[in-house]
């Protein structure tokens, strides 16, 4: 199952992220958890020790290994580079492995088909296009904040796209946004998930204004997370009643799927 994370600037995408990767791992499944923002952050949500962290660089900012498969420098425009560079050994290479998650930082993709064409966009759009067609078990895209990388590449592949959103009419406009967008290029299995919900009439207001999109669960609102962030521990450890939020929300994604 691959599963796109998406939502406003700093909803939550990361936090959930991370927790739906621990979840399903402890489930004996097989997570890769794909952080694709340009500054990473989701090593330190998953809790990942500070030796295994610095193993990790953001694929977009490894200019030899750009030029080695695309034949060009990142940074160039114009001349002549490869727009199909091989990219099948990378996420074994790059990627590190802490409690049966495996993490790949790729950093800033442009999926909208706007953008540069360069070296690195080359190479970072085909790495994403090969790893939705992977067969990995279960695949997490922890997704920049915004709307406009939601490409094709994106929806033909992803099993599911999870719109975060916090109690607030900007969060919400944003996820009505995606919800537009997603339509427009064909993939409706999207579901919304309320995080910083503190009590239940922020619950009553998201589900009141929901842009007409299914709620997967509520995550609540808590300073415990930030404590955690600020210890270097996985909030799936830190907080249980998230870890135990999401269990269930990766249990009910998964009967949800097996239903359509
Ligand atoms: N349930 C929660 N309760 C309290 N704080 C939270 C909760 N979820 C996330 N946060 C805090 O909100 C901030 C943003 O969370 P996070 O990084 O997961 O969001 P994001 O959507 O990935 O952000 P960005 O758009 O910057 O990538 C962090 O400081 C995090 O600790
Ligand atoms: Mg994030």
């Amino acid at each position: 199952m691959k599963f796109a994370i998406t939502g406003k600037g700093g909803v939550g995408k990361t936090t959930l992220t991370a927790l739906l990767a621990q979840a399903y791992a402890d489930n004996g499944r097989d997570v890769l958890a794909v952080d694709a923002d340009p500054s990473p952050c989701l090593a330190g949500a998953l809790g990942f020790p500070d030796e295994l962290r610095q193993k990790l660089k953001p694929i977009s900012e490894m200019d030899e290994l750009i030029f080695e498969r695309t034949g060009a420098r990142p940074g160039t425009v114009g001349g002549f580079f490869t727009l199909n560079p091989q990219v099948d050994d990378i996420p074994e290479r790059f990627s590190v492995r802490h409690r049966d998650v495996r993490m790949l930082e790729m950093g800033a993709v442009d999926l909208g088909g706007s953008g540069c064409i360069c070296p690195e966009s080359a190479m970072l759009k085909t790495l994403f296009t090969h790893l939705l067609f992977r067969k990995d078990d279960i695949l997490l895209l922890d997704m920049y904040a915004g709307v406009e990388h939601l490409g094709r590449a994106t929806v033909d592949f992803v099993d599911a796209m999870l719109v975060v959103v916090e109690p607030t009419r900007r969060s919400l406009g944003t996820a009505a946004q995606i919800k537009k967008l997603a339509a427009d290029i064909g993939l409706t299995r999207l579901w919304l998930v309320g995080n910083k919900v503190r009590n239940e009439s922020e619950a009553a207001f998201l589900e009141a204004e929901t842009p007409g999109l299914p709620v997967l669960g509520y995550l609540t609102a808590n300073l415990a997370v930030q404590e955690a962030d600020r210890l270097g521990i996985a909030v799936y450890d830190y907080v249980p009643e998230l870890r135990s939020a999401a269990q269930k929300m990766a249990a009910d994604l998964e009967e949800l799927l097996s239903n359509i």
